[in-house]
């Protein structure tokens, strides 16, 4: 111990020799250390410059640059920042637990060009020496929680490019300059003010706009804004884009609005607007209007719409329109979605034969239509509900229910390679399948051109876009890949990004830091049509170099110690001590972690210890974090022997924990079958298991998490998707081949024993997946062709055979395969109302007619838009499967092969692993139970009676 603090005495002289009468930034670099918790791990030493500390640039020894986006900094940004006076860009983004004001000494970086706190956790008022930075060009100070009055001094900033400050908690008054004071009349360089999502109240000034302004995004929606719309916006030639909508807006829309040709997207939704509705002839590349919930005087629909020919979305809800529907609103050339709900629209609606098919909703809801005329190519969503019609006419009905809405589960697929399943912990397949740890975050569009978001090539182009600016940036992106684009509250586009490692699987903080900052300061720029962005990171916890505390601060907090030269050795040694406990209860939980089942006790009846390949053990703590100490929000159902949460690991990752209650020693054998099995399985078509908990009493299964439900849900209509044959053929084929890979590829091979609808899930993409193998039995070697056991299985999917013998095949997976069939045609539960689904089918079916007569039974979804090519074919493989005995039964491969064959038939490529499927796919996700909610894997599964999944 001694010898350390000797050695320790050493190097504080050592330091002090060194840095004095040296790099005079240093000292204030290291004075913000010590208000900062997590600074990179380089940054020792005392020259930032030479040693290269991560996120420092210097010209010569002087440091001009500060990036340090997303490293997970915390703290306070003291006063010292203004010290580094030829510091030029500073970029703190994506730091959550960055708190405190926000000093006035930034007012002294004289040469500061960019300032950029995106989504820290500032607070307090905006300092009015913000507005003495004569350099700077771009202020991004968005979600954050900064309150009180945007200074007037921000009227200073001639040189401002780019002024975000929405999202925060402002209030007070738009300011103005007035001889005395500058205002933000002054900035008529400034081309964005994005100032939405804050409480700025009173009147919009009309001297804020003039022709001298050049803005492009006028942004102020979410506020409190009231009065009037100034006259003088219609003199900004130059706007885009204009958001004024849920303010307290009022009067009438000045008359010149349509001076601004160049605007793509309007809004001016849910404030008190009235008087006539605008004239916006004109407006040509008008992409987005959106006007609904004002009180406009009544009017017809004005006959200028339709001339607003780049016009995507028409948004008029509750807007005081009455009498026809013109027929050529339909037929704007770009038209996506037209929401005209809540009016006193009457008369016949006609599509006429030129309308759209780019259409994708209208919304006609809550008015006095009576009668409609669809053309035949029809495929948007049509909503009639509160319409005269819905009461009189029966081929109405059909658009008179609460519609699916238009949820579009779009990602980004795999590029011409197989996904890899078995990613550790952490970890996630990347677009080119490789298993790294993406760096993740949200992309908000605020204002896109188009509506239709289900359109994939719309994503393709924004993912190659993005992968451009990052290679042009030379930044260390492999890949990127989106998904789950939503629209949120706000009418944001949202989406969710994953940024993938190139070369190594993790990155390290000056890659995190960099490509944040691309996003940003905006340097990456997204095809037009999505209009204005801001990114949010989230935590990236997967660095590659690791932190190692607060090292400068050490260094200082040492040279008092000197002084008081016992303290320090107290100090030592409560370190000391504290790292000794430390130390130990780490060597303590990777023991654990190594001996995942040392708790495991082979006495209970649960045989030998699990032998486990990939999957990973997680520890008790872990998946509460992830779980938020498995709350009831995360709490996504009940399983028979215990709860069933959703849990998000630290990569971003969703999955599915189903939790055993304590105590349940039954749930114990089927817990090591069914890891056994699934942590030995990878194919796309079978649920893949991340890992498993068996910690501290606990016995949890951790799945990839299935966002679409079980087929059963889809076809009961619950899971708020139609299917149609094209889609169903899709699902059944993914689902045989599961099931082949099982019977024919996995070693050794597994019997399902438990196939049935509500086993079988959809992905984002409609894949299908098998899932719950509880019940699964793996084949001796010894004995391959049938085991014997008692028997098990759901009511009406059982094999009759099995049942009689006792025998198990790989036929009775067969045979429930062929229920699963029969089913997905006719969406009948195998056993309703006491009638077998077989005899149904066996007694409609009539050979010599067409369709073999099967009309009556068939789900009347299944061929609403499309004809049923190959159904014939279908049933007669179905009904083969059912046969009476497993040697008449086909494998599953030969199933496999004419499901094939039938796509083709029916005009699919059965290898086509695109999305088309769920590109085109207008369902929404309603509330449905979810699928890990069935009982079968914590249960002892009986099998003679209904399950309660199916007995409904
Ligand atoms: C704005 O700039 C003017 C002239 O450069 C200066 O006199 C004034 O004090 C500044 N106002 C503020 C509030 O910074
Ligand atoms: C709208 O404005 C255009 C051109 O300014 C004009 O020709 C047209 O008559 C106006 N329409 C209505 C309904 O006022
Ligand atoms: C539709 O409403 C308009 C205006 O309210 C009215 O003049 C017209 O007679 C109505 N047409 C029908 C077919 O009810
Ligand atoms: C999808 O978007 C692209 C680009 O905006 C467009 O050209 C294409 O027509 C759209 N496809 C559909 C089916 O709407
Ligand atoms: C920030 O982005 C802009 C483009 O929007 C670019 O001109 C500028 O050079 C970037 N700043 C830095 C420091 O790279």
């Amino acid at each position: 111990m001694s010898v350390r603090i000797e050695l320790l005495l050493v190097l504080i002289f050592m330091h002090v020799l060194l840095t004095s009468g040296q790099n005079q930034d240093v000292v204030y670099l290291q004075a913000l250390m010590d208000d900062w918790q997590n600074t990179p791990p380089n940054w020792v030493g005392s020259d930032p410059c030479g040693d290269k500390w991560v996120g420092i640039t210097c010209t010569g020894s002087r440091v001009t640059s500060i990036t340090l986006a997303n490293i997970d900094l915390s703290g306070e940004l003291s006063g010292d920042i203004g010290q580094l006076s030829e510091l030029q860009t500073l970029d703190l983004s994506y730091n959550k637990r960055l708190t405190g004001s926000l000093t006035p000494d930034i007012g002294k970086l004289k040469k500061l060009k960019t300032l950029i706190l995106v989504g820290c956790s500032f607070n307090g008022p905006l300092p009015d020496t913000l507005g003495s930075l004569p350099q700077l060009g771009y202020l991004a100070l968005n979600s954050n929680s900064f309150t009180g009055p945007i200074p007037p001094s921000f009227g200073n900033l001639t040189e401002l490019y780019w002024l975000d400050l929405a999202d925060n908690k402002l209030s007070g008054r738009i300011p103005v300059s007035d001889g005395a004071t500058p205002g933000l009349d002054l900035l008529v360089n400034t081309k964005h003010f994005h100032f939405g999502k804050n409480k700025l109240s009173g009147e919009i000034p009309s001297q804020l706009f003039s022709s001298k302004m050049t803005l492009k995004h006028v942004l102020f929606e979410d506020n409190e804004l009231t009065g009037t719309i100034p006259l003088t916006l219609g003199l900004v030639q130059n706007l885009e884009v204009l958001r004024l909508d849920t303010n307290r807006l009022s009067g009438e829309v000045p008359p010149n609005i349509n001076n601004l040709i160049s605007v793509n997207q309007l809004f001016l939704s849910n404030n008190d607007l009235n008087g006539r509705l605008p004239n916006l002839t004109g407006m040509n590349v008008l992409n987005h209007l959106d006007m609904s919930n004002n009180s406009f005087e009544a009017s017809e629909i004005p006959l200028w719409f339709s001339s607003l020919q780049s016009l995507t979305t028409l948004m008029m809800q509750h807007t005081g329109l009455q009498g026809e529907v013109p027929v050529d609103l339909f037929s704007i050339p770009q038209i996506e979605t037209v929401v005209l709900r809540d009016n006193k629209l009457n008369g016949t609606l006609d599509f006429g034969a030129t309308y759209n098919t780019h259409l994708r909703l209208i919304d006609m809801s809550n008015n006095l239509i009576s009668r409609f005329i669809l053309g035949s190519r029809y495929s948007a969503d049509l909503i009639f509900i509160g319409n005269p019609i819905c009461m009189e006419s029966e081929e109405s009905k059909a658009y008179c229910d609460q519609p699916t809405g238009s949820n579009s589960p779009y990602s980004t697929p795999p590029s011409n390679c197989v996904p890899a399943n078995n990613c550790s912990f952490g970890q996630v397949s990347s677009p080119k399948c490789k298993c790294s740890y993406p760096y993740t975050g949200t992309l908000s569009f605020r204002a896109p051109s188009f509506s239709d978001l289900g359109n994939s090539t719309i994503y393709t182009s924004l993912q190659s876009s993005m992968m451009d600016s990052f290679e042009s940036n030379q930044l260390p992106v492999d890949s990127v890949s989106l998904s789950r684009p939503t629209k949120n509250k706000d009418d944001y586009l949202e989406i969710s990004l994953e940024m993938f490692p190139s070369g190594d699987e993790r990155f390290n903080r000056s890659g995190i830091s960099r490509i944040a900052f691309v996003l940003s300061n905006q340097t990456y720029k997204p095809p037009h049509i999505f209009g204005p962005y801001f990114f949010i990171g989230n935590n990236y916890d997967s660095f590659a170099d690791t932190p190692k505390g607060k090292h400068g601060s050490v260094s200082i907090g040492i040279i008092i110690g000197v002084s008081v030269g016992a303290c320090v050795l107290v100090l030592l040694l409560i370190v000391a001590g504290l790292y000794a406990c430390r130390q130990k209860g780490r060597a303590e939980r990777a023991t654990k972690k190594n001996s995942p089942f040392a708790s495991w006790d082979p006495d209970k009846g649960n045989g030998a210890c699990p032998q486990l390949k990939g999957a990973r053990s997680f520890t008790f703590e872990e998946l509460k974090t992830c779980t938020n100490n498995f709350t009831a929000t995360t709490n996504i159902g009940v399983g028979g022997y215990g709860m069933v949460y959703r849990g998000t690991l630290p990569n971003g990752q969703l999955v599915a924990i189903k939790r055993a209650q304590h105590h349940s020693t039954q749930g114990g054998l089927q817990f090591k079958t069914e890891i056994e099995l699934l942590s030995r399985v990878h194919h796309k078509n079978v649920v893949s298991l991340v890992g498993f908990c068996f910690d501290e009493d606990e016995q949890m299964l951790v799945y990839e998490y299935i966002v679409n439900g079980t087929l059963k849900d889809s076809l009961s209509g619950r899971s708020g998707f139609r299917l149609d044959w094209m889609r169903r053929l899709k699902i059944i084929v993914g689902a045989a081949r599961g099931l082949q890979y099982l019977h024919d590829l996995a070693d050794p091979p597994i019997i399902h024993r438990d196939i049935k609808t509500t086993n079988i899930l959809l992905d984002e993409r409609l894949n299908a997946k098998v899932s719950d193998f509880g019940l699964s039995k793996p084949m001796g070697d010894v004995d391959r062709t049938h085991v014997t056991t008692q028997v098990k299985g759901t009511m009406g999917y059982m094999d009759p055979e099995y049942y009689m013998t006792q025998q198990l095949t790989e036929k009775s997976d067969v045979y429930s395969f062929g229920i699963v069939m029969l089913e997905l045609i006719t969406a009948r539960n195998p056993i309703e109302k006491g009638r077998y689904i077989v005899r149904e089918v066996k007694e409609a079916m009539d050979k010599e007619k067409d369709m073999y007569n099967l009309g009556e039974v068939l789900d009347p979804i299944i061929g609403l838009n499309t004809q049923l090519q190959g159904l014939e074919r279908f049933v007669d493989i179905a009904l083969r499967c059912v046969e009476d005995t497993g040697n008449q039964r086909p494998r599953m491969s030969e199933v496999v092969k004419e499901i094939e064959n039938i796509m083709e038939l029916a005009g699919i490529n059965p290898n086509d692993e695109s999305t088309s499927t769920s590109a085109s796919y207008e369902g929404k996700s309603k509330g449905h139970d979810h699928p890990y909610l069935n009982q079968s894997l914590f249960t002892y599964s009986g099998g003679l009676l209904p399950s309660s999944a199916d007995g409904k």
